[in-house]
This record gives C-alpha cells, sequence and structure tokens, in this order.
C-alpha cells in the first residue's frame, strides 16, 4: 500500500513520522473519513468545509482545500476505485532544542500531512442495511465532539467494553440525551400520535456529537427527518435504531444490551435511510461528472 506523508507518496511500510510529532505525544490533530465510490468520492466539499473548520479551531495551519487533490493521487497510486479514505494532520514536531512536550505550541512546526486508503465494496452491494448487537454506555468522551480530533480514546474504550460484552458496538448517552456511535450518527424510528413512523437524530446543539457527512446527506435528502434531543429513554420505544457514517453506510442496531429492538432486523426506515443515502451518492457522482481517474495525469509528488 502507498501512502501519502507529507507531499510524498511511499510504501507504508517505509513512512516515518518523528517520536516528538504532536499527533503521536498528545493526539494533537485532526482527521477526515472519506469514501470513494467508482473513482468519484463522496461530498468532497463537505469534508473540506468540515476539516478547515477543525483544523482552524485548532490552530493548525494547512489548506484544507489540498485534501481533494491529494485524495485523486491516493486513489491513482494504489489503483483503486472503491475505497475508503483517511487523512491526518497532526500539527508536526517542534524544532530541535525546543521542548517536546509544552501544552503551548512553540516556534514554527510544519503539519504532519499523512493519508492512506484501502479497497472497500462499490455502491451496487449496499442492497440491505449491515446488522449489529450494541451496548449502550455512557459518553465519556471530551465535549468537543464537533472537532474529528484523532485522539478518540473515549470511543475506543466503549467499543473495548462492548466487544468484552461480547457486542459489536456501543451506543453512547450524556445527561440521559442518545448522542451517537462510536464511529457513526445515531438515528431512530418511532410511532407518531397518529400512528406514522417518525425518524429523528440528535441535534448537533443537544449533544457534542460530530456533524457526519452521511447525516447531513440524510437530512438533506429526507427534509421529514426530526432534529431534537432525544431522550435515551426513547430507546425503548423505538421501532428501529440506526447508526449512520462513511464506512457505517446505513446500519440497522437490532439489539441494545442484549434486548431486541422492534423486529430484531432490518426495517422500513433502515431500508429507505439506505436506499436514500445511495441514490444521494449517485447524484453526488453524477454532479462531478469527472473523467474517469485511469486517463487523468499522473499523479504529482507536490505538498
Ligand atoms: C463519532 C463519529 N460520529 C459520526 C461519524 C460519521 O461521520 P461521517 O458521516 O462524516 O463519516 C463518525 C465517523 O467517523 C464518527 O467518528
Amino acid at each position: 500500500m502507498l501512502v501519502h506523508l507529507n507531499g510524498k507518496l511511499v510504501p507504508h511500510d517505509q513512512a516515518r513520522i518523528g517520536v516528538f510529532d504532536r499527533g503521536f505525544l498528545f493526539g494533537d490533530g485532526v482527521y477526515e473519513g472519506l469514501r470513494a465510490f467508482d473513482g468519484c468520492i463522496v461530498g468532497m466539499d463537505r469534508h473540506i468545509t468540515r476539516l478547515r473548520d477543525g483544523l482552524a479551531e485548532c490552530r493548525i495551519p494547512w489548506d484544507a482545500g489540498r485534501m481533494s487533490a491529494l485524495s485523486d493521487e491516493l486513489l491513482e497510486a494504489n489503483k483503486l476505485r472503491d475505497a475508503f479514505i483517511y487523512w491526518q494532520i497532526t500539527r508536526g514536531a517542534p524544532a530541535p532544542g525546543e521542548p517536546p512536550r509544552a501544552r503551548i505550541p512553540t516556534g514554527k512546526m510544519t503539519p504532519t500531512v499523512m493519508g492512506f486508503c484501502y479497497a472497500t465494496p462499490p455502491l451496487e452491494s449496499h442492497t440491505s442495511p449491515a446488522t449489529k448487537q450494541v451496548i449502550a454506555a455512557r459518553d465519556a468522551r471530551w465535549l468537543r465532539g464537533h472537532v474529528k480530533a484523532i485522539s478518540l480514546l473515549g470511543g475506543v474504550l466503549s467499543a473495548i467494553e462492548a466487544s468484552e460484552a461480547g457486542m459489536d458496538d456501543a451506543i453512547l448517552i450524556r445527561d440521559g440525551l442518545l448522542t451517537e456511535g462510536t464511529s457513526a450518527n445515531i438515528f431512530i424510528a418511532r410511532e407518531g400520535p397518529g400512528g406514522e413512523t417518525r425518524v429523528a437524530t440528535p441535534s448537533l446543539e443537544s449533544a457534542p456529537i460530530l456533524a457526519g457527512i452521511t447525516r447531513d446527506l440524510l437530512l438533506e435528502a429526507m427534509p421529514t427527518i426530526e432534529v431534537r434531543a432525544i431522550p435515551a429513554r426513547e430507546l425503548a420505544l423505538a421501532s428501529e435504531v440506526m447508526l449512520v457514517g462513511t464506512l457505517t453506510m446505513v446500519t440497522s442496531i437490532v439489539g441494545i444490551d442484549g434486548r431486541a429492538v422492534g423486529q430484531g432486523k432490518p426495517g422500513p426506515a433502515a431500508n429507505a435511510l439506505l436506499a436514500t443515502l445511495v441514490e444521494a451518492i449517485r447524484r453526488d457522482r453524477a454532479r462531478q461528472e469527472r473523467p474517469a481517474l485511469a486517463v487523468r495525469t499522473a499523479a504529482s509528488t507536490t505538498n
């Protein structure tokens, strides 16, 4: 696998990052996870905006707009058209002689920019939602959940707890409200007062969660989805609970803490969300109207 490191494409086992890099020492950096289907990257502009906002909040000087061309280079170098693409931008390492662990960054640092990609299934294979059994756990992550920070220990520990309990993942609850999954946003479906099914997802104001690109695509395509604070007790009333994300696509949560959700299998709401997402991705791809990767010019190696 060829990875992108500071402007160069290098075999992954030859890529090297210094031990004083603040990403390694402090988790001082941000990341993006993107998905390419048939050579087109889903929602690139949205990913660039989110990365730009995260870099600005963290005061890391890097031009997020470069992620688009660099992603194309990565795909082309690895000869992939259906792939997950990961980018990580850390603050970098202090100059020689500067204290490596000063909380306040001293001197001029050059951000470390690293990206890799690996093959994932094509869009056509997403015909029905995947399923997961989860635990409901206390959301003990930091309070800046809107920043896509590389320090993911809170989510990692919840996922490990889930695995130790024989489950696939965790969904998180803070102050009695549903927040999100460890690596995806959450949606619920429940019956409204007139017997109709209503789909809802936590609002960004109700909890410190990530504004997921997949969540955004779904909210744009389905304006009837409610965006509000969701008390955790609604989980017991839900006919369906779903996770949505770049890699997750739409995954049905079929059991929580060993109790079946609804019919214990993907239902109409999950199927509708997945069909809507696949359609939104197709539209996004058609809008881009980009030439096939194979006929574009060779990768440059500038950063
Ligand atoms: C905590 C968290 N929430 C939500 C998401 C979904 O975001 P997106 O749809 O942009 O992949 C992710 C994806 O990594 C995540 O880590």
